[in-house]
């Protein structure tokens, strides 16, 4: 079992574990005894997840003396918002569950951003773990305290940062994974070792075709690293005043790109479009070298089967309008965070997503458009 600390300075909870390994439904149980042994367990997933794990662990927390709940949601982004939260906590206040309970999220990043953040806004706040059950959210959304709901107007734009306790990742969930939604997380961990680190960009290039057949040993590296990356980046900015911004990598038009696509194109292909376009627009700036471009996206296009084609489908004004909604965006501009070299981000004053002109986006997407066509 591998494990990874998180220390954080500025919030009360200021210390978990994320354990990385095979079969913990056992070593959860464990730790609610420990950690919250008279407190009510309420255990949040989608319904596939629910039928797939929830039920086993909800047996196994019950089995262990707790007093259990399961509550589920539809699966989908499109169950990231208000109702499905005020749905869950009337369930909860009807139950008379009080503060002295604990919410353990099982599933997907959806999974995980809602029920963190109904964690965070009940009773002011009642402690939440972490059990990932997508590649995506074991590397990425399960670590770090961010949770969040969408809205009409764009992705996360209501939530609140709210730490796990201890985060969970194990890795017999993956298996279970369609390939789509294996490369899906996949994407996140390219863009964490593109921002912050280049050996492991060069392990996955390297060993792409056993990561693609899920060799256990090859993901539990890639996992690991993808995971210590972003717990030090998170201990250095928890709030994500200035570095923690890199993560967002890709992000500026890959939300654009999910809101434009109703969330039809899923979190980590929008992502992953997002990376080739803000690479685009680091070697339109000069900043990034072309050989380096080639590379991310031979890694994206020609080895996990990242489609362009998807771009055709919006108009370049389109999708810059639509970054414009993002969160990082300041004075109705958007920003984005620049890659230098693979494993570096560009940071100047301070800062780590920058202005970019209009017409530098509009240049690169209709370049990725054109080229696309011939
Ligand atoms: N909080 C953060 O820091 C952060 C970071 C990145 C992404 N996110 C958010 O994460 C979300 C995307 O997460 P996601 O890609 O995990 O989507 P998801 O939660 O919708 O899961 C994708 C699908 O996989 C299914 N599934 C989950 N686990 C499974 C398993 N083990 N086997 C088979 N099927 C399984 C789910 O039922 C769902 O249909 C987005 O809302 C995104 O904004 C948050």
């Amino acid at each position: 079992m591998e494990k990874v600390k998180i220390q954080l300075k500025k919030t009360g909870h200021a210390f978990y574990k994320i354990l990385i390994g095979h079969n913990f439904s056992k070593n959860i149980a464990k730790f609610l005894r420990k950690e919250f042994p008279e407190s009510v367990c309420v255990i949040i997933a989608d319904e596939t997840v629910k039928k797939l794990y929830g039920e086993n662990l909800r047996k196994e927390l019950k089995k262990n003396g707790q007093k259990v709940f399961l509550f589920s949601i539809p699966e989908g982004e499109r169950s990231k918002n208000q109702k499905y939260k005020t749905m869950i906590e009337e369930k909860m206040l009807k139950l008379r569950i009080g503060r002295q309970s604990v919410i353990v999220a099982i599933g997907g990043g959806v999974v995980g951003d809602l029920a963190g953040f109904i964690a965070a806004t009940y009773m002011r706040g009642i402690p939440c773990i972490q059990v990932p059950t997508t590649l995506l959210a074991m590397v990425d959304s399960s670590i770090g305290g961010k949770t969040g709901i969408d809205t009409e107007q764009g992705k996360n734009l209501i939530g609140a940062f709210w730490q796990p306790r201890a985060v969970f990742v194990d890795l017999k969930y993956i298996q279970s994974l369609s390939q789509r939604q294996f490369i899906n997380g996949l994407v996140e961990a390219v863009k964490v070792f593109l921002t912050s680190d280049a050996n492991s960009f060069l392990y996955v290039e390297k060993h792409i075709s056993i990561i693609l057949k899920r060799n256990q040993e090859a993901l539990k590296k890639v996992i690991t690293s993808a995971v210590s990356i972003k717990a030090r980046v998170v201990e250095r900015d928890e709030r994500e005043s200035g570095e923690r911004m890199i993560l967002n990598f890709g992000h500026t038009v890959g939300h654009a790109l999910e809101n434009l696509s109703q969330y039809k194109i899923p979190h980590g292909y929008a992502v992953a479009l997002g990376i080739i376009i803000e690479a685009g627009i680091a070697v339109d700036t000069g900043k990034l070298k072309i050989s380096d471009y080639s590379r991310i996206k031979n890694l994206l296009i020609n080895k996990m089967g990242i489609e362009l084609k998807t771009l055709g489908a919006y108009k370049p004004k389109e999708i810059l309008d639509h970054a414009k909604n993002d969160k990082k965006s300041k004075n109705g501009k958007s920003r984005y965070v620049i890659l230098k070299e693979i494993g570096k981000v560009y940071v100047c004053k301070n800062m780590f997503a920058h202005h970019v002109k209009d017409s530098a986006v509009i240049r690169v997407l209709n370049k990725i458009n054109l080229a696309n066509k011939k």
